[in-house]
């Protein structure tokens, strides 16, 4: 399979993470492109929310969605919570993909507004910051990460996706 095929969630497992398994969980997806890969979590969760910024990219993600009940495209931005908040259920699952300088912000505020049991946050080492090294840009997100919840993992993404990991966090009353 080739590197591109390849989304986050399937490169964290092939990497070794424990799992992703969204069977009977409430779904929010941040930044998913053209829904592709939420629409096949939406197969096995009970409902995902998929959050798309860019208008190319979310008309596709409307598109699948007609077909798809199970999936609810929200074309919008990820840092106004607030602007699709009315449509979340009770969470299970937070999963963020949006390769953005303030990512881990993004994360933290979506969290602290819908409460899942367990976030997945993919980070992208040069979306932060080119002139530091991948592993300082990490340790920070992890520690970030760790001052709201308790990190369970931090898988490396190689070689699928170059300098990303995946960051999962467990909200659950698990606050530090
Ligand atoms: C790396 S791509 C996501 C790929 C997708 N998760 C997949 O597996 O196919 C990042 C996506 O995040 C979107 N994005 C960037 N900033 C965003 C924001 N603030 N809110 C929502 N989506 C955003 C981009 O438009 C882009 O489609």
């Amino acid at each position: 399979m080739s590197r591109a095929t390849v989304g986050k969630l399937a490169a964290y497992e092939d990497a070794g993470g424990e799992g992703f398994t969204p069977e009977g969980e409430a779904v929010v997806y941040l930044g998913a492109a053209g829904g592709e890969r939420a629409a096949a979590i939406a197969r096995q969760a009970t409902s995902v929310l998929a959050v798309e910024k860019s208008p190319v990219a979310g008309l596709r993600l409307v598109e699948r969605a007609k077909a798809q009940a199970d999936l609810v495209p929200v074309v919008g931005d990820a840092r106004q919570p607030e602007a699709y908040g009315p449509l979340v259920p009770e969470l299970g699952l937070l999963v963020q993909d949006v390769a953005q300088p303030d990512q881990v912000e993004i994360f933290l505020d979506n969290a602290d507004r819908f409460q899942p049991e367990r976030g997945y946050l993919a980070v992208k080492a040069r979306s932060i910051a080119v002139d530091r090294p991948p592993e300082q840009v990490f340790d920070r997100a992890r520690e970030r990460v760790a001052e709201e919840a308790a990190v369970r993992e931090i898988v490396s993404l190689d070689p699928h996706h170059e300098d990303h990991v995946m960051i999962v966090a467990d909200f659950d009353g698990a606050s530090p």
